[in-house]
């Protein structure tokens, strides 16, 4: 194939699966359909670099694009999801990290007293906040908890690509008592992002409703905040002084979650940290001098 005709066949493409997908209602078609095209061609390049395609790949296009039209999430078509430094394996059945959660990182670093060495990631998911500290903080090492069973052996997998025999994962559900846990204490940071939506709230966009988990969504109790108030409760337990809590929340949970954390006791610094785009969306409690926490041992493994 000439590299002109490559050329055109690409342009009809990308007019025709922007279209496609457009009329489907994804948010963004020319961008999936460039990434849908790339993943078609086997390429990581740049479209406008390619000169040969393979032989299947008006096949392979056709089918990738089939599935996004039925709003199926780009990162489970094509495996992996970006997050920080890091492109991080995806599965079905287990919560996309997203971009917004990136933050979480950055303000650890920003507030906690101190180095950081051990951490501990709640409710991990993909693994996506625990294998970033792996993959930034070196001398790190970091203990995830995750209760859903395909999640936590994802969460094992990107640990492992981010910093080999640096991380163990927990699977283990956090409203209940875990013996295995309590005893890392005391750790530098618990960071977080919980399910908390509320019972009655329902999540707008298609491919969150089909393909995230409900467990992975919705907190528990009135207000969503069960399992957020566990994580609260449980980096109470397993923070030295200095030592910080970083938990992601929605925008109207700000007083909530802070409420949570004062009634707790034992943080002395409450603060709301807004996203990019100036919304409520974390927590941070420092934990206080004075009492101690619960465990001995430290994140040996
Ligand atoms: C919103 S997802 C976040 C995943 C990951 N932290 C991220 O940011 O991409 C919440 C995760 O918490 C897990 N989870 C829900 N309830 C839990 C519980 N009681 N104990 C431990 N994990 C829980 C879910 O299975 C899900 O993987």
């Amino acid at each position: 194939m000439q590299a002109q005709e490559v050329r055109t066949r690409l342009r009809s493409a990308l007019a025709e699966t922007t279209r496609r997908l457009g009329e489907a209602g994804v948010p963004s078609p020319s961008v999936d359909a460039r990434a849908l095209i790339a993943h078609a061609a086997g390429t990581e390049k740049p479209l406008v670099l390619l000169d040969e395609l393979p032989e299947a790949f008006a096949e392979q296009l056709e089918h990738l694009t089939a599935r996004r039209a039925l709003r199926e999430p780009l990162q489970l078509i094509l495996g992996r999801a970006p997050f920080r430094r890091l492109m991080l394996d995806v599965r079905p059945g287990v919560f996309i990290p997203r971009p917004e959660t990136e933050r979480a990182v950055d303000l650890m670093r920003e507030h906690v007293e101190g180095s950081v060495t051990e951490v501990v990631d709640l409710c991990s998911g993909s693994g996506a906040l625990g294998a970033a500290v792996l993959d930034e903080l070196p001398r790190s090492r970091v203990l995830s908890v995750e209760v859903d069973p395909v999640a936590a052996d994802l969460t094992a997998h990107n640990l492992e690509r981010a910093g080999p025999a640096r991380g163990r994962v927990l699977e283990a559900d956090l409203l209940g008592e875990i013996p295995e846990l309590a005893v890392v204490a005391p750790v530098d940071a618990v960071l977080s992002n919980p399910p908390y939506i509320p019972p009655e709230a329902v999540p707008r966009d298609a491919e969150v409703l089909a393909h995230d988990p409900h467990r992975a969504l919705f907190g528990g109790g009135q207000d969503g905040l069960e399992v957020p108030r566990a994580v609260i409760a449980w980096a109470h337990r397993l923070l030295r002084p200095g030592g910080v809590l970083i938990m992601e929340h929605a925008d109207v949970q700000g007083t909530a979650a802070r409420e949570a954390a004062a009634g707790r006791g034992g943080f002395d610094l409450l603060r709301t940290v807004p996203d990019l785009t100036g919304r409520d969306r974390f927590l941070v409690a420092r934990r206080a001098p004075g009492e101690p926490t619960s465990g001995s041992e430290r994140l040996s493994r």
